[in-house]
């Protein structure tokens, strides 16, 4: 490849299950490989980042059971909310599909199919247990019972929570189906297998050939050491995924479909777009793939999937990326303390950016956990991104505008600070290639350091009041933007919001390969605060509605209750008690004011009432759907005796529900003569 050709780059982050709202885990995956993807792109290259919802599962299939709804529905409404999410981030993708699609299910097929066209599918009977009123078979994660152990009550079929002591699902003591309640059976049933010990040489060079990270082969090399296992690919129904082709009542395991809806999702696109699609899947041409993961899902990625690849005559991937789990506050993520925070309750609280920037100054290429402390949070985004690139600006635009008609010196006072300012570029844009985004952004910071340490010694302030200084002053602010401008380059992966505000106060494209020409004669656009200061009420705020009395946000009232711990694809959605239930005061209510929230996105401020209960103040996250004007004289459902709530932009005193999956389908109650404010609804 000649040295400058633009790259073709294939990006993908692992595909969330459509069982559960994105976390700030997911976000930290997002916003890595959304950078990396930014990046290549501001460097010329031709770089997609396609992504999807991970569709199928006897998870989802009962989730959407318990909802009432498809498990249609039940995805379709998932996906809505994680693209509502990831765009709150900014993340890019060029297309979030879905693996329950056609694409998907012809991909699935035809690969299967190769597989057993090189005898590298084998078929056995296997024993398993069985729920005979649900007439389903059960994996580990559905059953429960006494630990064998310590004898500790209702604890899952693989593990003790309590003991922490592994074992199998007949060693527990009086077994019972966590779906219906009954105790398993034994049963027999055909399963379809991956010969994936057929592969042992061609992994062990895989594994040996620098496409992985090294702690990531080190860790695969133990599977390969103690002997590489058939793995099962077949699921019984009823399942919701696809159909095996050939075979009667079996389903392809999710995990067999799951990688295959990165190739799906990307033919989806190019058939949207008309975009290259085969010089991508097909062996030895000059493309590039790339995987970002989590490091909990390296054997799926790095031992089945490229077997798979290499079986059915695809490329393999050029490499593929693992990170380590978020902590928050140095521990696993909690609902109980507010740790367990949802994407969307970051957003209503605070700005994408802010996270996007710390994680970005806390990600390295290595599988070490990266903590999100969030006093290091609000002191960093503060300090660096506030305090210091930010305030290079602003502090130049007062001068230039007073005294300059905000335009720019004819010529550039420091050519050699600019010049080293340019120089450090290649550094970074080799730090961002290696993902090592924290380094990246210490040098940015360093650099900021020196361009307001340059002006604090300038200080134009006290050159201002000074008798013909006033050229030195235009000088010195001009350097300051000519700086900014390139500081910003550099940012412009992680911080793409500010970057675009950046661009129209300067009045060019922030552009890596033309920073060579400075900024002469140049005039700027009126400048307009960039990015606000953190309050730290704002992230007290995002943590008190994590915590599990308040944890039905505004937004979340509109959507499908659901919420799925994150590890696991064979968990079932948590239930509440009916006594949890029947304390929950349902209202109708009449909204007979409705207001927009100045700052707020999706916000609106509803006056109701609630008839015998008097008039509320809620915030109600239904922007996306209604005017104001529209909504008055609706009639709503209110959760009268929620807690009132302080948010960012004043106390919420209940919660308006609504149906809908969100967007412009969000739905109220239209009046009715029957119901009057106040009437309780049951
Ligand atoms: O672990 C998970 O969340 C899976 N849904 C990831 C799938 S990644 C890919 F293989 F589809
Ligand atoms: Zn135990």
């Amino acid at each position: 490849m000649a040295a400058n050709a633009p790259r073709k780059i294939l990006v993908t982050s692992a595909l969330p299950y459509a069982n559960g709202p994105l976390h700030l885990g997911h976000m930290l995956e997002q916003v890595q490989t959304d950078i990396w993807v930014r990046f290549q792109r501001s460097r010329g290259h031709d770089c997609l980042y396609v992504c999807a919802d991970d569709a199928h599962g006897t998870a989802i299939m009962l989730a959407a059971e318990k909802l009432g709804i498809s498990p249609e529905q039940h995805i379709e409404s998932m996906r809505e909310r994680h693209i509502h999410d990831s765009s709150g981030f900014l993340i890019d993708f060029a297309n979030f599909y879905s693996t329950h699609t056609e694409e998907n299910r012809k991909w699935s097929e035809d690969i299967y199919g190769r597989l057993k066209a090189n005898n590298h599918i084998a078929s056995r009977t296997i024993t398993q247990a069985f729920d005979p009123e649900k007439e389903l078979f059960l994996a580990d994660r559905f059953i429960k019972g006494t630990c064998p152990r310590c004898k500790a009550e209702d604890q899952y079929g693989d593990n003790c929570e309590s003991c922490g002591a592994t074992y199998s699902p007949s060693d527990l003591i009086d077994p019972v189906s966590a779906i219906s309640g009954a105790t398993p059976v034994d049963k027999e049933s055909k399963h379809l297998f991956f010969k994936l010990p057929e592969f042992e040489a061609m992994l062990k060079q895989w594994l040996d050939s620098d496409t992985l990270q090294p702690q990531v082969a080190n860790k695969l090399r133990e599977w390969t050491d103690a002997g590489l296992q058939e793995w099962d690919i077949s699921r019984d129904a009823p399942y919701f995924g696809f159909e095996i082709p050939g075979e009667s009542g079996k389903y392809f395991y999710v995990w067999l479909d799951a990688p295959i809806g990165y190739i799906a999702s990307f033919d989806n696109y190019c058939q949207r777009t008309g975009h290259n699609f085969d010089e991508y899947i097909e062996p030895g041409g000059d493309t590039e793939l790339y995987h970002f993961i989590g490091k909990d899902i390296i054997n799926f990625h790095g031992l089945f999937w490229p077997a798979m690849l290499h079986s059915a005559g695809l490329r393999t991937p050029t490499a593929i990326f693992a990170h380590g789990f978020l902590t928050v506050n140095g521990t696993k993520m909690s609902k109980s303390r507010g740790t367990f925070i949802n994407a969307s309750t970051y957003l209503e609280h605070l700005d994408a950016e802010y996270l996007r920037y710390y994680y970005a100054a806390k990600l390295s290429n290595s599988v070490d956990d990266i903590d999100l402390n969030t006093d290091d949070f609000i002191q960093r985004v503060n300090s660096d991104v506030v305090g210091k690139v930010v305030n290079i600006a602003s502090r130049c635009a007062g001068f230039l505008r007073k005294g300059f008609d905000n335009t720019l010196s004819p010529e550039c006072a420091e050519p050699q600070l600019l010049a080293d300012f340019i120089a450090a570029g290649d550094n970074i844009a080799a730090l961002y290639e290696q993902r090592e985004f924290n380094k990246a952004i210490r040098e940015i910071i360093a650099l900021a350091d020196r361009a307001n340490q340059y002006i604090d010694d300038k200080k134009p302030w006290v050159l201002v009041k000074e008798e013909g200084q006033k050229a030195e002053v235009h000088a010195v602010c001009s350097v300051g933007i000519n700086l900014f401008r390139v500081l910003m380059t550099y940012l412009k992966p992680v911080l793409p919001a500010m970057a675009a505000k950046s661009e129209a106060f300067l009045n060019i494209s922030l552009d890596w390969t033309a920073l060579e020409s400075p900024l002469v004669n140049h005039t700027l656009s009126k400048f307009k605060p960039l990015i606000q200061r953190i309050d730290p009420k704002q992230v007290e705020a995002m943590v008190d509605a994590s915590k599990p009395a308040e944890q039905n946000t505004p937004t979340a009232a509109q959507r499908p209750v659901t919420q799925t711990k994150s590890d696991d694809d064979m968990q079932q959605a948590e239930t509440i008690e009916f006594d949890d239930f029947a304390k929950v005061d349902l209202r109708i209510a009449k909204i007979t004011a409705a207001d927009h929230v100045e700052g707020a996105d999706k916000l609106l401020q509803l006056t109701l009432d609630l008839g015998e209960l008097g008039s509320r103040q809620v915030f109600a996250g239904i922007k996306s759907a209604y005017q104001p004007e529209d909504l008055v004289g609706k009639h709503t459902v209110v959760v009268a005796n929620l807690a009132p709530r302080k948010m960012r932009f004043g106390v919420s005193e209940g919660m308006v529900l609504a149906a809908g999956p969100g967007g412009e389908n969000i739905y109220l109650l239209e009046p009715h003569d029957g119901a009057t404010p106040g009437m309780k609804v049951k």
